[in-house]
This record gives C-alpha cells, sequence and structure tokens, in this order.
C-alpha cells in the first residue's frame, strides 16, 4: 500500500550541512520511491517561537524553498507547500489543544530546556516563554496528522515530537473514535546526528553552522574554522574528529578509506582542510548554482509554493471534516 510521508522544517536561519544530510537529502530520496506520496513544507508559523523580524521571516522561508528546489525536490512527485497557506492546519491546532494534557508538554525537550535554563540563572521558570514555544509540539501534531502522515523524515532531536503527535493521536481517537492515524518517525542511519564546527551537534542555536549555499569562499573559511586538536604534520591523526566525519559525507567508502588512512599516516590539519574544502564544493556546487536561480526568480517559487498548497489543501479539508463531524460541530 502507498504510505504517506512528510516532513517540515522550520526557516529559521539559512540551511545548513546538518539540515540537508540530515533532512533533506533523506527527504528527497524518499520521494524518489513510486509507493510514497510526499508532502514536504516549510514550517513557517513554528519559525515565529523564534524570528524578530518580517524581512527574517521572507529571507528565510524563500531560502528553504529555494533550497528544497536546489536539493532535487520535484514539485511533480512531492505536495510541496507553506505550512500558512494550510488555514484548516490552526483549527485542527485548536481542536488538539483540548485532547493534550498540560503535563505533556511541561516534559517537552524544548520548553523543558528553557526551563532549566531560566532555574540555573534563578530567574521564573517561565521568563521569556511564549505560549508558542509551549504550544509547539500541539501545532506539529496537527502538521502530521491533518494529511494522514505515515512516516515522518526527521533528525534524532525531533524523535520526541512524533511521539508526542502518536499520544494526541491516540486520545483523540480514544474520546471521540478513529479518525488519525499514527504517524512513525524516520531516522535515518549514520546521519542521525551531524557535528559541527566545534564538535558539538551542528545547530543554528549553536552557531556552529556550516551553511549549504555559502559562497565557495565562505564555505572554505568556514571549514578552515574547523576546530582540531594540536597534533603536528606527521603525527597520526584520530579519525573521530570533525573532519573526517564531513568528509564521509561528501565522498564514497573507497575515497572515505583513503582520507581515513591519509589521516592516520599524519595528513596535516591543513591539508585534511583543503581536501574537505575540495570535496564539499564539488558537491555542493551544482546545487548552489540552482538555488542562485530560484532565489533570482522568486516568482516561480512562489507559483510552486501556492500550487502545492491547492493540492495540500484537498486532503487537509477532508482529515479537518472527519474532525468536525467526530466531535459533532
Ligand atoms: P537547527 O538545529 O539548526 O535549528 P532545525 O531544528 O531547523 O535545525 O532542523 C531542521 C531539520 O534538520 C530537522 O529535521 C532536524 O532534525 C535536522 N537537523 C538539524 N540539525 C541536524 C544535524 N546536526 N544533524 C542531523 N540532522 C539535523
Ligand atoms: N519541529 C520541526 C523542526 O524543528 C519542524 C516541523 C514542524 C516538522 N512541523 C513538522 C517536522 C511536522 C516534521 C513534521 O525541525
Amino acid at each position: 500500500m502507498e504510505k504517506r510521508i512528510l516532513t517540515g522544517i522550520k526557516p529559521t536561519g539559512y540551511a545548513h550541512i546538518g539540515n540537508y544530510f540530515g533532512a533533506i537529502k533523506p527527504a528527497i530520496m524518499l520521494s524518489e520511491n513510486p509507493n510514497f506520496d510526499c508532502y514536504y513544507f516549510i514550517a513557517d508559523y513554528h519559525a515565529l517561537t523564534t524570528l524578530k523580524t518580517k524581512e527574517e521571516m521572507q529571507e528565510y522561508t524563500y531560502d528553504i524553498a529555494c533550497t528544497w528546489l536546489a536539493c532535487g525536490l520535484d514539485p511533480k512527485k512531492v505536495v510541496f507547500y507553506k505550512q500558512s497557506d494550510i488555514v484548516e492546519d490552526f483549527e485542527l491546532n485548536w481542536i488538539l489543544c483540548n485532547v493534550t494534557p498540560k503535563g505533556l508538554m511541561n516534559r517537552a525537550h524544548a520548553y523543558k530546556a528553557r526551563v532549566e535554563k531560566n532555574e540555573q540563572a534563578n530567574f521564573d521558570k517561565d521568563a521569556g516563554i511564549n505560549m508558542g514555544l509551549y504550544n509547539y509540539p500541539i501545532l506539529m501534531s496537527a502538521d502530521i496528522l491533518i494529511f494522514g502522515a505515515d512516516l515522518v523524515p526527521v533528525g534524532l532531536d525531533q524523535k520526541q515530537h512524533i511521539e508526542i503527535a502518536r499520544d494526541i493521536a491516540n486520545a483523540f481517537n480514544n474520546k471521540y473514535g478513529k479518525v488519525f492515524k499514527l504517524p512513525d518517525c524516520y531516522i535515518q542511519e549514520g546521519v542521525s546526528t551531524l557535528v559541527g564546527l566545534d564538535g558539538r551537534k551542528m545547530s543554528k542555536s549553536y552557531g556552529n553552522t556550516i551553511r549549504l549555499f555559502a559562497s565557495e569562499k565562505e564555505l572554505k573559511s568556514k571549514i578552515n574554522k574547523i576546530v582540531t586538536d594540536s597534533r603536528m604534520p606527521g603525527e597520526p591523526k584520530d579519525v573521530d574528529c570533525t573532519i573526517n566525519k564531513l568528509y564521509k559525507l561528501f565522498v564514497d567508502k573507497e575515497s572515505a578509506q583513503e582520507f581515513e588512512q591519509k589521516l592516520k599516516d599524519g595528513l596535516s590539519w591543513g591539508e585534511a582542510k583543503a581536501m574537505l574544502f575540495e570535496v564539499a564544493n564539488n558537491y555542493i556546487k551544482p546545487m548552489r548554482e540552482k538555488y542562485l536561480y530560484y532565489m533570482e526568480h522568486k516568482d516561480l517559487v512562489d507559483k510552486i509554493l501556492e500550487d502545492g498548497a491547492k493540492k495540500a489543501r484537498v486532503i487537509a479539508k477532508e482529515y479537518l471534516q472527519k474532525t468536525r463531524e467526530a466531535i459533532g460541530v
């Protein structure tokens, strides 16, 4: 039977290599399978918890849209849209609020982490936290449930959110009868957590990212900033280093093994960085050209997203209608 795949990315900054290998690439590979019916979207209303200005919202929304297209998303195969265009999503969000125990939201990682930070700083535990952040997992559940998604490809950090979506779907189904499918998350082996410049998870929140479509110059300068140890040229290097982990992503197995051997044989960090730049740039270059084309033809992108929203809303309306009937409105 055909399976519905759904995933979204928040436009909270320029797309980085972690987003590409952890989310975009695996999602595009799935969309090439004819047994999968794919719904990919830009979670712009989720970005509201982070963004400060209208300009940021517009810039990053186009960045993510053009990134998906440049990386190979085919709008004929994938229903591709902006979350904010699916008005049905926000009605379902409200309905789901009413079957979601508050305690479940208290346990959500993103909220808990903010509370812990406040407590350590001796602030009120909810200082600086708005209801958008607190209810974030409910809207995410609505995003998934309103399309009856079976599989949700995400990075490991989002696993809890998919579990919450299942809990909420269950709570609704138990109260009103079965309306929603229970989604599963799909985490690709080996790329679950990509490291950034400082060796921690690559993330906009740590400021350690390599922008996917940075110019060649910026890419080189970012790669030169990767933190290494102080081993000298000629000394064997630890292959568990950031450079090796990143290098592997851009090449086949054989080239990865050759590089690893060179590190063991004492390749200098400078040479290793130059080699990483070379393979990363070769890999990214053709996609970067497409990205720049779309960024200069935003009307094309708008049209693709509008068409996607039209298709998506047909399904969203059906699920919302079933939900309304189950409730009795
Ligand atoms: P960030 O942590 O930079 O804010 P997002 O939360 O916007 O990234 O992530 C968008 C998608 O990319 C999610 O599916 C997320 O799991 C994935 N992702 C983000 N960073 C990484 C990473 N370092 N490794 C693997 N996947 C990642
Ligand atoms: N919360 C996801 C993230 O931070 C983005 C997202 C919003 C999402 N709604 C979704 C992902 C629905 C998958 C399905 O990356």
